[in-house]
């Protein structure tokens, strides 16, 4: 019997990792994760999708100071001013918003990013372009998960998108839409908080109860 916990274990416990030790992580790792983003579905097949995988700790950090920006402008007073979501107690929230905090200022320290881009050519992407890059950035959160590697699917650097795709030297055409900060996880996996499903599952017709057998 294998001791690696099942799928739906993974999913259960797949939460954000904040706290990322700057240890490094063999690239072998890397790449199963990257192979596992590969599988996922994306529209019509096309493989438009990109993986920047960053290691230079000064590209990092020329896209943290954007990131750190956003915070200090928009998300921090956001956090600050609102209530916890459906799901998470106040405490759980603060203990959020204090890990919020920490990776944004430790950003960069996270060893390895995969840096998930699709590759769009001169036409402005359509309102579901995101479909084709999301399904792999969560198959690589699971896998990084099921490989005892901590990350965070971060999308806040797009506040100054210009600005960071800049930073990463991408081509004109190229967009990036999540970066996933990867490392080994100071705490401990544990289970995600989304609340009930009676809340956000309906039957038929908006706002009618789902009934389950
Ligand atoms: C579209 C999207 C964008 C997100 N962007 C960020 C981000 O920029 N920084 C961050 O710390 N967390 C980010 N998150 C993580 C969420 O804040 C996190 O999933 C949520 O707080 C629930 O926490 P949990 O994953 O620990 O259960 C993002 C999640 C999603 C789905």
């Amino acid at each position: 019997m294998s001791d690696d916990p099942g799928l739906f274990e993974i999913m259960h416990t797949t939460r954000s990792m904040r706290r990322l030790k700057p240890d490094p992580v063999p690239d072998a790792l890397i790449h199963k994760i990257l192979e596992a983003g590969a599988c996922a579905a994306n529209g019509g097949n096309t493989q438009k999708w990109r993986f920047l995988v960053v290691k230079d700790p000064a590209i990092k950090k020329a896209v943290q100071v954007w990131y750190k920006k956003a915070f200090d402008e928009v998300v921090g007073p956001r956090y600050a001013a609102s209530a916890p979501p459906p799901g998470a107690t106040p405490e759980r929230y603060k203990r959020q918003h204090g890990a919020v905090e920490y990776l944004t200022e430790h950003y960069h320290e996270a060893p390895v990013w995969i840096v998930a881009c699709i590759d769009e050519g001169p036409n402005p992407p359509p309102r579901w372009a995101g479909a084709s890059i999301y399904p792999a950035v969560q198959n690589m959160l699971l896998a990084a998960r099921a490989l005892g590697l901590g990350s965070t699917l971060t999308t806040r650097h797009l506040l100054f998108e210009a600005e960071t795709d800049g930073a990463l030297g991408l081509p004109p055409g190229v967009r990036s839409y999540a970066i996933l900060p990867i490392g080994y996880p100071m705490g401990n996996f544990g289970p995600v908080g989304r609340g009930k499903l009676a809340d956000f599952v309906y039957q038929d017709r908006w706002g009618q109860p789902y009934i389950t057998e």
